[in-house]
């Protein structure tokens, strides 16, 4: 099939690659000339893993070109995905501007039926608006072009994007239009197979079920962080908690991991937008606001374990620091608890040596201007000298340290973990001191 997308970030880029490697025609358009460059000369923009390898197989294969020509990529495909940004506005809601410039690109070009495919993640309603933004350009132009608004919206994790696009375990489309079914029954047959894994509903469930599942992961992830800090004063093992409520079928494994607070692209801008969208409504959604307020607090929960160990004052004090992307395999850097970290130990004149094994250019760009903070190429490079050892991210090298050398190179024995990696009693054995979240084992507190 002929597909178009528009916008080569996250989304666009793994949406428009893995379909190339379908067998399917791709031309991935982007305002941006930098990124197109680079994804011409065989580069990608971002760090995902495996995507690299398919996009240059299938460039070469001629199956994936890139542009930023608007009526070459528009007059290409039958299928338009528009996969732009959605930036989240001064008042939390959705910025739809480029979802609405893409969706008026099309209406300015296209002369045969389309089927135009939400795949950013937009609020309840916004076919609506693509809708008439492209009617409104076909009226400018007095011209009538058949064409359709199908809500698909992408559930893939940074850091697992390939994989979660070719093996999805649910593929969501909301549509009304016949025609626009069937094309799209056949765009994802390849990926459902053997199992049928498309749904189809109406748009505005589609719409709404993206952020129905995104605020539900960060509601377990709040939750579980809620709990941790009870976890320490009651003298119980948030670890032990999740192992033993996750193996209940309701509850599940999943997203049960307390930590320094989620980040991202999606869950803290998806609940915001939520929340907006409720207030727009006249619905208060209480839970979900409280998630949110429960995260801010949360960014700070590491800095709070180093107050409370060296009290307010940091100044002449040294932190390496273990991570700094919002998650381990990927170099993004939005709304990463890595940020706040670094400021609750500089604001108080602390000095941060951070180490991430890929997004330390990420981080200088985040972290401009701030006063304090230098960057190290390795794991054990971040410890020398430093009076603590502070871990955010829990990239995979950071599992297995050499404790032994930790321990030499830190002026104190002091780990503050805020991923949970460790099994208390063998830092303990190796000599150190070990401060986790909601592990009162670790953090020493005593049941009553
Ligand atoms: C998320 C959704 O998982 C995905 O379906 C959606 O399409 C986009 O948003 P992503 O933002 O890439 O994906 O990362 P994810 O792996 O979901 O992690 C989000 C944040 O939650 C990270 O900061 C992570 O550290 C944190 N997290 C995750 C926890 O603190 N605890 C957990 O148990 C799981």
């Amino acid at each position: 099939m002929k597909v178009t997308v528009i916008g080569t970030g996250y989304v666009g880029l793994v949406t428009g690659a893995c379909l190339a490697e379908m067998g399917n025609h791709v031309v991935c358009l982007d305002v941006d000339e930098r990124k197109i460059r680079v994804l011409q000369d065989g580069g990608i923009p971002i760090h995902e893993p495996g995507l690299e390898a398919i996009v240059q197989r299938n460039a070469a294969m001629g199956r994936l070109q890139f542009t930023t020509d608007v009526a070459q990529a528009v007059a290409h495909g039958t299928l338009q995905f528009i996969g732009v940004g959605t930036p989240p506005g001064e008042d939390g809601s959705a910025d739809l501007q480029h979802v609405l410039s893409a969706a008026r690109s099309i209406g300015a070009h296209m002369t045969d039926y389309k089927v135009i495919v939400d795949k950013s993640t937009v609020p309840v309603g916004t076919a609506d608006r693509v809708r008439e933004a492209v009617a409104q350009e076909l009226a400018r132009r007095g011209v009538d072009v058949a064409y359709a608004v199908v809500s698909n919206p992408e559930f893939l994790k940074e850091g697992a994007a390939v994989g979660d696009f070719m093996r999805p375990d649910r593929i969501i489309v909301g549509a009304d239009d016949e025609r626009a079914v069937l094309l799209m029954r056949a765009l994802y047959a390849s990926f459902t197979r053997n199992h049928e894994r498309l749904q189809l509903m109406d748009v505005r469930s589609a719409e709404f079920t993206k952020y129905a599942a995104n605020a539900m992961l960060a509601t377990r992830i709040s939750f579980m962080n809620e709990l941790a800090l009870l976890a320490e004063k009651v003298g119980a093992d948030i670890d032990m908690v999740r192992r033993g409520i996750g193996s209940d079928p309701r509850i599940g494994t999943h997203f049960l991991y307390a930590g320094a607070g989620y980040g991202g692209s999606c869950f803290p801008k998806d609940v915001k937008a939520l929340v907006r969208t409720g207030q727009e409504y006249g619905v208060k959604l209480r839970v979900l606001e409280a998630v949110e307020e429960a995260n801010d607090l949360q960014k700070h929960v590491l800095g709070r374990k180093v107050v409370e160990h060296f009290g307010e004052d940091l100044a002449g004090r040294t932190f390496a620091l273990w991570g700094l992307a919002f998650k381990p395999d990927t170099d993004d850097m939005r709304e990463a608890p890595s940020l706040v970290v670094v400021d609750d130990l500089v604001r108080r004149g602390a000095r941060v040596q951070a180490y991430d094994p890929v997004a330390t250019e990420q981080a200088q760009v985040a972290l401009k201007g701030v006063p304090g903070v230098s960057f190290v190429d390795s794991a054990q490079a971040a410890l020398a000298g430093a009076d603590a050892l502070v871990i955010v991210t829990e990239w995979r090298e950071f599992r297995s340290p050499d404790f032994d050398a930790m321990r030499a190179a830190l002026k104190q024995p002091l780990v503050i973990d805020g991923r949970n990696l460790f099994e208390p009693a063998l830092l303990k054995a190796h000599g150190l001191e070990y401060v986790a979240i909601g592990r009162s084992q670790a953090n020493g507190a005593r049941s009553a």
